[in-house]
């Protein structure tokens, strides 16, 4: 295994820290090496069933039974979306409730690899949960840098009580990104734990994995929110890997959904502009409020070589598909989350199997539900009133 800039190809140890090509600036992934497809035997369950296709896989590795969410079909949500076989990827199952943590566990266990005692990120309020979280299992310290005023209560109280270090920035989540970045490159000592790092989106690709291990085969399509980008090209890259170690013998459509006011990916794709940036990204599915996506050259390789697209969803429309969800199928996840859903509602998708990725749990921002028209009723403690207000 080693490191390699997805653009100049230069390649680089496993155990060198660098976040970032020393020679073109590029993003670097980690590739296995080719014994690694040979005949991967996958044993056990979560994330670390896949150890034989992962960085550290081999150690003592930091673990807080990340992975094996739930493949929820939904054949009554697929039937008004026109969708023969749909699949909610559930991801809010994970200990701390999003996808984060399949990545944290291989980036947190590689950090202890690599001696670090100090682990830190930017974050919009997931990743910053998983992180303080492994890192207390790890017994590291943990910095946070958050856009003040700007991530769900839920999030910013997992980071608290799992004791790391709250900055609140003022400014967004692309300022705390480039001060984190700084800092860590700056300071030996610290280990910088977003997504720009390819060993977290090592885990997420075990996504991939556990979608094929459950359905036999890869869905036709998979439709996954875009903030930062890591994820969709997490996942992608997960499939590309299944098909090299001859798992699979075709790949899913790789489809990004983005909020209408936060959708650097789309305008990219459609407009050709020269920068995948767009100032002052707004939602109110704050999970995915970025406007500078790091790892947009990833993402865009994912849609553009699995023949996917990237289309931007509303804000009425993300909170509608969240009910629509929590309603028809009993499956409460937080605005991100329900982006695919609003994607299909809106641009429908022509393909059999759609896996949808819903990254991360409605409890975390109850706040988005509770904003919504309020539909509860009061009454006095008496049955007379109880029935009035049933009937009202
Ligand atoms: N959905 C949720 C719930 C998220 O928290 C995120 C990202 C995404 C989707 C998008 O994933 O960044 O890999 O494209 N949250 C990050 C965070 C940015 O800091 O928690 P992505």
């Amino acid at each position: 295994m080693l490191q390699r800039c997805i653009a100049c190809e230069a390649t680089y140890p496993l155990d060198q820290v660098c976040y970032t090509c020393a020679a073109c600036g590029g993003l670097l992934e980690v590739r296995l090496g080719a014994e690694r497809f040979a005949d991967p035997r996958f044993e056990g369950r979560g994330v670390w069933r896949y150890a034989s296709m992962l960085p550290g896989g081999d150690g003592e590795r930091v673990s807080l039974r990340e992975g094996d969410t739930g493949l929820y079909r939904c054949d009554r949500l697929g039937a008004a979306l026109g969708v023969k076989n749909l699949y909610i990827k559930n991801e809010g199952d994970n200990p701390t409730g999003s996808f984060k943590d399949r990545g944290m566990t291989v980036g947190v266990t590689w950090a202890r690899r690599l001696g670090f005692k100090t682990v830190a990120c930017a974050s919009t309020g997931n990743t910053s949960a998983s992180m303080a979280a492994f890192a207390a299992r790890a017994g590291m310290r943990a910095i946070v840098l958050i856009p003040d005023g700007k991530i769900a209560m839920g999030k910013l109280a997992q980071a608290i009580v799992h004791g790391a270090e709250v900055v609140r920035i003022r400014g967004d989540f692309d300022d705390a990104m480039r001060l984190v970045r700084e800092l860590s490159e700056a300071d030996g000592a610290i280990y910088l734990l977003n997504s720009i790092n390819p060993f977290r989106l090592e885990g997420q690709k075990t996504l991939a994995f556990e979608v094929v291990d459950s359905l036999g085969a890869p869905p036709d399509a998979v439709i996954a929110p875009m903030g930062n980008a890591g994820n969709i090209s997490a996942i992608w890259k997960g499939f590309t890997e299944l098909e090299c170690a001859r798992r699979i013998e075709r790949l899913p459509r790789m489809i990004g959904a983005q909020a209408e006011h936060a959708a650097p990916i789309v305008r990219y794709l459609r407009e050709s502009t020269q920068e995948c940036r767009v100032a002052n990204a707004e939602t109110l599915a704050t999970a995915i409020r970025i406007g500078a996506p790091v790892n947009w050259p990833k993402a865009v390789a994912a849609i553009r070589d699995s023949g996917g697209e990237a289309n931007l969803v509303t804000d009425d429309e993300i909170i509608a598909a969240q009910r629509r969800l929590a309603r028809e199928e009993g499956l409460f996840v937080e605005p991100a989350s329900a982006a695919p859903i609003a994607y299909l509602a809106r641009y429908g998708v022509t393909a059999e199997t759609v896996v949808c990725v819903c990254t991360g749990h409605g409890l975390k921002d109850p706040d988005a539900v509770l904003r919504m028209p309020a539909d509860t009723k009061v009454a006095e403690p008496t049955m007379a009133s109880l029935r009035a207000a049933l009937e009202a």
